[in-house]
């Protein structure tokens, strides 16, 4: 059984069509990017997967579960965790607090596995452990999004999707963040990512889908959609 299964999904916003007719699968331990122009969809995606947009049509499987409005927490506890574009760290909160948030909707986590997880996210990401005491407003963007991805990791998701995790950051530090989480699907999880720079994000996917105008128009493992660096530059616009 494949990790989400999406068939058909149509999406409107106030009465406009947004989505159309998308067909999605991923598959458990891969590392799926959706890319696509400003507009194209990618984050009203990510949004009705995560139920907090009400489809118009289609249907949407995790797990082999259709979801039908299932409020974000519960699917988090289920495993299916949402970095939003922007990140939305709590800036006044410290790199602890807000890593703790993290794991602290999650019922029937003891203290002893909430602190092993805390320190397996200082692991992957050293300078929040640096850090772990000041308040995350004080980070730069890139150590932003690892707290926001090492927040996520806290819940131990089976579905991890992120939203422009690149956004307004150095090209060496977006490379770290995507080798993070290509080892993160080598590790069993699965991970989708939405991304308007192509080039890095394909580079490392399994599997690559093209957006435009709220319809998937192209779909093939990461490495042959970069062969083809004209036609990724005629959809990206
Ligand atoms: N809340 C909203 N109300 C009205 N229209 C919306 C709303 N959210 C998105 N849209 C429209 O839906 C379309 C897709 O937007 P979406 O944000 O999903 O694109 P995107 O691919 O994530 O773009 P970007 O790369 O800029 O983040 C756009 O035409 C946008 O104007
Ligand atoms: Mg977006």
């Amino acid at each position: 059984m494949s990790q989400l299964e999406i068939r058909g999904l149509g999406v409107a916003i106030g009465g406009n069509p947004i989505l159309h007719g998308i067909d999605l699968t991923l598959e458990r331990g891969t590392l799926s990017a959706i890319v696509g122009a400003n507009g194209a969809g990618k984050t009203t995606l990510l949004r009705a997967i995560s139920q907090l947009l009400a489809p118009s049509g289609g249907e949407i499987r995790f797990d082999g579960r259709v979801l039908a409005g299932t409020p974000p927490h519960l699917l988090a506890r289920q495993g299916l965790v949402h970095v939003p574009q922007g990140r939305q760290i709590i800036a006044a909160l410290t790199v602890e607090q807000n890593l703790l948030i993290g794991a602290g909707s999650l019922p029937g986590l003891s203290g002893a596995d909430r602190e092993a997880r805390l320190q397996a996210e200082f692991e992957r990401f050293p300078v929040l452990r640096e850090r772990r005491a000041l308040s995350a407003g004080s980070l730069s963007g890139g150590e932003q999004q690892m707290l926001a991805i090492s927040r996520a990791l806290m819940m131990k998701p089976s579905l991890l999707m992120l939203d422009e995790p690149s956004l307004g950051l150095a090209p060496q530090v977006v490379s770290r963040i995507l080798a993070t989480l290509r080892e993160l699907a080598v590790g069993g999880m699965t991970v989708l990512l939405v991304e308007q720079v192509a080039f890095l994000a394909l580079k490392y996917a399994d599997a690559g889908h093209v957006m435009q105008n709220g319809r998937i128009v192209l779909s093939a493992p990461g490495a042959e959609l970069l062969k083809d660096k004209a036609l990724i530059e005629g959809y990206l616009g």
